[in-house]
């Protein structure tokens, strides 16, 4: 197998942390290349489960991980989330994890700036996870934000970071009681920094070693295509690209490293925060999906909104992405519904339209027009082969699969680790 990079397909959500878990024993690295401690990726093994924001899910499988260039690291949660690893026996050290030193440092402070954006000046809501990485974000872009590197002279750090705070002062003074305290974030990170060197070198420096040059990589995305800053339902977007081909731009490697592309989608469709969502079911069955498939946020514990699956909107993900193969999870969740239905075109007004528009003006004016397909009312939960499969589980694959004109190649079938059959191989 090539090298391969895994994304969500939808808004998030979709079990990527799975599906890693699932894949990464035949790769030597995985690698996170964008977002930070947004993203909430669940792995259950047995009664021990397992949720990941910023740590690579690869290290469940005690393979080398490493995180990238563009990710957003808030290095308290980073060290919380190590620690958390290790009351599960779970070692992390930098034999089996290494963190890009141009990485962004994500701070308390960016977390408040979001929150008070959220809740006290924006009429319209994002509904972002209130970690702060937007703001984090902004202040890279803005080229005033720290980097991992900075930790290593606090003369430079303390520059920097004077820098940055007064920055942030200026705004804060004029929408809040609480500014910032220099003196309290600079004894913070000298607090940590000796922690976090250890993990930092010059990844792509390493990746593009010899040493790796026969090295198996998996990248390992977080949150959904549809989050994408540039492709996504801006501005109910996240602030990082989300595409494989940013994983090339975070890690420092070779375009062509990323391999195939295999994306994730439930076999229903989620969102959590605000924006457009075509297929959203505001009551009825939209709750029944939510209740039978547990759809609360990993990290916020926020419900998420339920829908269809929605073709139109992954073909958009397919070709924004490049993707080779699919797998579909939580089929299970579809097996207590007499009819399943998947929007296959979009009305707007008196026309039909097969693609996805950008403008969130346009798409709020989207109505879906489904296909019905008979459910097939049977527990799929258990079954391990995929022989076995109802026959209408096996048409919904199929469907799904003509209409979207890519093969589909792993379905998950339950929350567990081995809840899981392979249908194809993915290319
Ligand atoms: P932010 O990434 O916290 O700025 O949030 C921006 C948008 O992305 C909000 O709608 C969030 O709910 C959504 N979002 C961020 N991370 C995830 C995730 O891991 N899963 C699903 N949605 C997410």
């Amino acid at each position: 197998m090539k090298n391969l990079t895994i994304v969500g397909a939808q808004w998030g959500d979709e079990g990527k942390g799975k599906i890693v878990d699932h894949l990464c024993g035949k790769f030597d690295v995985v690698l996170r290349f964008q977002g930070g401690h947004n993203a909430g990726h669940t792995i259950v093994i047995k009664d021990k489960k397992f949720i990941l924001s910023i740590l690579p899910s690869g290290l469940i499988r005690n393979k080398l991980c490493v995180i990238g260039s563009s990710v957003v690291i808030d290095p308290f949660h980073f060290l919380n989330e190590i620690n958390l690893l290790k009351k599960k026996r779970i070692i992390v050290t930098k034999e089996n994890l290494r963190i890009s030193n141009n990485a962004s440092i994500l701070l308390p402070f960016h977390s408040l700036i979001d929150q008070i954006r959220e809740n006290k000046l924006s009429k319209k809501k994002i509904g972002t996870t209130g970690r702060g990485i937007g703001p984090c974000y902004e202040d890279k872009i803005a080229r005033r934000g720290l980097k991992i590197y900075d930790l290593e002279d606090i003369n430079h750090l303390k520059n920097r970071l004077k820098n940055l705070i007064n920055f942030h002062n200026i705004f804060l003074k004029s929408v809040s009681k609480k500014i910032i305290s220099f003196n309290e974030i600079l004894k913070l990170l000298v607090s940590i920094r000796k922690k976090i060197l250890p993990f930092s070198e010059d990844v792509s420096e390493l990746l593009n070693s010899k040493k790796f040059s026969n090295k198996k990589f998996l990248f390992e995305g977080a949150q959904g295509l549809m989050l994408d800053v540039d492709h996504g339902t801006f501005p109910f977007v996240t602030s990082s690209n989300t595409i494989p081909a940013s994983a090339a731009i975070s890690l420092g490697v070779k375009p062509s490293k990323i391999g195939n592309i295999l994306g994730i989608v439930k076999a229903y469709t989620t969102r959590v925060g605000e924006g457009p969502f075509p297929t959203e079911l505001r009551s009825g069955q939209g709750l029944e999906l939510a209740k039978k498939g547990n759809e609360f946020g990993s990290v916020t514990g926020r419900p998420r909104r339920c829908g269809w699956f929605d073709a139109v909107q992954c073909k958009k993900a397919i070709n924004i992405a490049g993707i080779d193969s699919l797998a579909l999870t939580k089929i299970d969740v579809l097996d207590g519904f007499k009819k399943i239905k998947i929007c296959h075109k979009y009305k707007l007004g008196k026309k039909t339209i097969n693609h996805m528009p950008n403008s969130v003006k346009t798409l709020n004016r989207i109505k879906p027009d489904y296909l019905t397909l008979d459910g097939w009312c049977q527990n799929t939960s258990s079954i391990k082969n995929k022989n076995l499969l109802p026959k209408k589980t096996k048409q919904f694959i199929k469907t799904l699969e003509k209409l979207l004109n890519v093969p589909i190649s792993i379905i998950s079938n339950g929350p567990e680790r081995n809840d899981i059959i392979n249908l194809k191989k993915i290319i």
